[in-house]
């Protein structure tokens, strides 16, 4: 028995907000049609020289600072991203260099869409059995803005950057559950990549909110059977930014309050991996989030894959 304990977050998003009436200067939409069919008004896209090392760099030194933590206590350092700036080195090896983590910290990025956070968490727990260190950094971090099509209207409009990170310390005394599932069959989200084709988001948009409402409230459900709990018993659920409209069939179909799942998805987007380590960052932040509350976590996308955790803040 044991289980991840969250000890802090940490955020960083990039300066330009990119509003829907800024995209309707390039592309026919308007922020009526983006907005109601997805609950977004604006999301941050990297510009001049930001890229997802330094505002990774940024998330982990606020959880470090938060927590009280040294750079040369941390044991794990894992990112969830399928955006890094290089594909070799990992944006974890360059968050080594950028925080001094020691020589023998475990570093290497994940690659699980917009399940990624969930699938590092639980990597990291894993790895943290055989750390040198008891501390595991984990983040998302995305740049999905260099993989847009800016001239696609059915896809740029949903896609913001960002990075979060919590700090994880591994408590031998206390249990959480998880879920995971893929369905490498289905390939309704497609991110082109290295080749002679142009980089690119490609989504059967219709097919993918039915995947999504499907896993999450499978996820949900089975999560709350392993821990023999009502959805009553959940201080939040805290679900992969995607689409609002998602979360509110979700909250339907489970006949859960909509106050019950926290939402930020109006001004960050899509942010793939970053957007629940984003959200838990904000929600910290506003005072939310108090020790023991029970958090469930739960995210799906590109693979098809999908994770859900359900812990103790
Ligand atoms: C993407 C999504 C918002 C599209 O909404 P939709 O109602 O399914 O729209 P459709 O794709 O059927 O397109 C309907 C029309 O709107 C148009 N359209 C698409 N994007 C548009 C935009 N940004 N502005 C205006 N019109 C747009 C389409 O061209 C289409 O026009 P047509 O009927 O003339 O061909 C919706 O399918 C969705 O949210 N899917 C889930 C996506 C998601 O969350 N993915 C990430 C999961 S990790």
């Amino acid at each position: 028995m044991s289980a991840p304990e969250i000890l802090s977050t940490g955020s960083c998003v990039p300066t330009q907000v990119v509003t829907n009436e800024m995209l309707a200067q390039r592309v026919d939409t308007s922020d009526e049609w983006v907005f109601s069919r997805t609950g977004i008004h604006s999301r941050r896209h990297c510009s001049g020289g930001e890229n997802g090392v330094a505002m990774a760099a940024q998330a982990a030194r606020q959880a470090l600072e938060r927590a009280g933590v040294k750079p040369e206590e941390v044991g794990v350092c894992l990112v969830a991203t399928f955006t890094p700036d290089f594909a070799s080195p990992s944006t974890a090896c360059l968050l080594q260099r950028e925080l001094g983590l020691l020589e023998d910290t475990i570093c290497f990025d994940l690659n699980a869409a917009c399940a990624g956070f969930v699938y590092a968490l639980h990597t990291a727990h894993s790895l943290l059995s055989g750390a040198s260190r008891p501390y595991a950094l984990v983040l998302g971090c995305e740049v999905i803005s260099r993989v847009l099509d800016m001239d696609d209207r059915s896809t740029c409009v949903l896609f913001g950057d960002g990075a979060g990170a919590v700090l994880v310390r591994r408590r031998e005394d206390a249990c959480w559950h998880t879920v995971f599932g893929s369905r490498g069959d289905d390939m309704s989200i497609r991110v082109q990549g290295p080749g002679p084709e142009k980089a690119a988001v490609h989504m059967e948009g219709q097919a993918v909110f039915r995947f999504a409402v499907e896993v999450a409230e499978k996820s949900v459900r089975q999560l709350l059977e392993q821990e023999g709990i009502g959805i009553g018993d959940l201080d939040w659920i805290v679900c992969h930014q995607a689409n609002a409209r998602i979360t509110e069939f979700l909250a339907k179909r489970l006949r859960a309050d909509a106050s019950l799942f926290y939402q930020n998805i109006d001004h960050c987007g899509n942010t793939s991996a970053a957007s629940i380590p984003l959200a838990l960052d904000e929600l910290q932040r506003a005072g939310g989030l108090r020790k023991g509350m029970r958090v469930l976590l739960v995210g799906f996308g590109g693979g098809l894959t999908w994770a859900g955790a359900l812990l103790r803040w």
